[in-house]
């Protein structure tokens, strides 16, 4: 999972190639004083020891998938480089291969045409897509459901843009009639749908959205920050794959290749179907795009610099893994989305101790203990938690509102605490007896 010492060497041996490309110039190396770095780099080693094992099959909790080996080490590689995406005089080389990577993320889309680009993250990418959906229909509401990330209603605050959340039904997903009784109002100018919520995985009927705004001409911007990956899955069942079917059709998407792409953090990606609306980033930069008329990435973004490192990190993992429907990668995907479906089959057939929440759409799993109120069973939540990290079981909680769930619960408060855990490791399905082993455990 780390870089192992073989894969140390083989980075030195690419390190030694891509130096060989500029020995022409007279060497001009730094050299590493050792005896001083070395006790810096060990505290930092010792400091670092102080996190949860996310690379571990037994931390699955919050969103976290370690990188490819791969990604690591030509991360690692283009820091000999260290290039800038902004503009073609930076990072010449990782320029194209960022272009290369998302034309692919666009195919996998199922899009002809594109602009797009990587971002720091999910939320970088979201802010494009709103800012263009404001541009585009200025004035007018941004709906998002009641369980989008919380981000999308900051975005519209920074952006100066109405937002409205929509209900959800009881799977967590937007209200088809709610919304389009607020596309009925006429002053509607986009919805974003979520495939994948961060809380419970929810994927949004997309399906139905998308005729619903093309009725009433509304945009539709899907945030498929965590779930984007899906789409090369063959193990989607019904509303989910039919929503990810739907994707063509949409106008923006934000994707994370960072979350299930297994590219180290900072790498989030937004990709427009329309190119021609690159027009709204028009801007001049005489100081930085000079050695080039081809496109400079930093025409068609917002954020100034940007790694380069992070687009070549990229591109070697969808070479080593194209972006093809069922592929190597899709396959990993659905041991992720086995592993999801194996934990709630397990919570189902043990009723006295526990309740599945929501049927797993993706790989996320949302359960509780049983109990006699949400106060007994939000505590018992926190301390089943607390007890599983005690036996290096690592999960997280997250909080549901009364309304839509478990109607025969004693709702003495309106918010119940429960367990969430995203098997997002195909290593997760192997380990799945492991993990309810110790679940039980700490349960007992
Ligand atoms: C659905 C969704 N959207 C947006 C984001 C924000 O992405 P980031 O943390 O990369 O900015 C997340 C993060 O988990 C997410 O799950």
């Amino acid at each position: 999972m780390f870089i192992s010492q073989a894969g140390l060497d083989l980075l030195q041996e690419a390190l030694h190639h891509l130096g060989n490309g500029f020995s022409q110039l007279p060497p001009a190396e730094a050299r590493l004083d050792l005896e001083r770095l070395r006790p810096v780099l060990l505290e930092v080693a010792e400091r670092m020891r102080d996190n949860y094992p996310y690379h571990h099959p037994l931390y699955a909790g919050q969103m976290l998938k370690p990188p490819h080996p791969l990604a690591r080490l030509a991360y690692a590689l283009a820091q000999f480089i260290n290039p800038n995406n902004h503009a073609l005089d930076g990072g010449r080389a990782s320029s194209a291969l960022e272009k290369e990577a998302v034309a692919e993320i666009a195919v996998m889309l199922g899009w002809k045409e594109h602009l797009g680009h990587l971002t720091s993250g999910g939320t970088l990418a979201n802010l494009e897509a709103l800012w263009i959906a404001g541009c585009l229909h200025p004035g007018k509401r941004i709906l998002a459901s009641s369980q989008a990330h919380y981000t999308h209603q900051r975005i519209c605050g920074v952006l100066q843009i109405p937002y409205d959340a929509l209900t959800v039904d009881a799977a967590a997903r937007i209200d088809v009639t709610a919304l389009e009784a607020e596309l009925a109002k006429g002053d509607v100018g986009t919805v974003v749908a979520t495939l994948g919520t961060s809380s419970v995985g929810a994927v949004d009927p997309l399906h139905q959205i998308l005729p619903l705004a093309q009725r009433y001409g509304v945009r539709v911007h899907v945030d498929a920050a965590y779930g984007g990956y899906f789409r090369l899955s063959e193990g989607l069942n019904g509303q989910a794959a039919e929503a990810f079917a739907a994707v063509p059709g949409v106008d923006s998407l934000a994707i994370d290749p960072h979350k299930h792409g297994m590219q180290p953090y900072g790498c989030g990606c937004i990709v427009f179907r329309d190119p021609s609306v690159g027009r709204f980033y028009k801007h001049d930069s005489p100081y930085t795009y000079f050695s080039s008329h081809e496109l400079h990435l930093g025409e068609i973004s917002l954020e100034c610099s940007r790694p380069g490192a992070a687009a070549v990190a990229l591109w070697a993992t969808q070479r080593l893994l194209p972006l093809e429907r069922g592929g190597e990668l899709g396959q990993r995907l659905d041991q992720s989305l086995q592993a999801a479906r194996d934990l709630a089959a397990w919570l189902k057939a043990r009723p006295q101790e526990w309740k599945l929440l929501y049927e797993p759409e993706l790989d996320l799993v949302v359960w509780a203990p049983q109990g006699a109120s949400a106060s007994q069973i939000s505590a018992r939540s926190q301390e089943i938690f607390e007890r599983a990290a005690e036996l290096d079981l690592h999960l997280a909680v997250t909080q549901v509102s009364q309304g839509s769930i478990w109607p025969e619960l004693n709702w003495d408060q309106p918010r119940l605490a429960c367990l969430r855990s995203c098997l997002m490791k195909p290593e997760h399905l192997e380990w799945l007896p492991e993990i309810c082993r110790r679940l039980e455990q700490a349960a007992g």
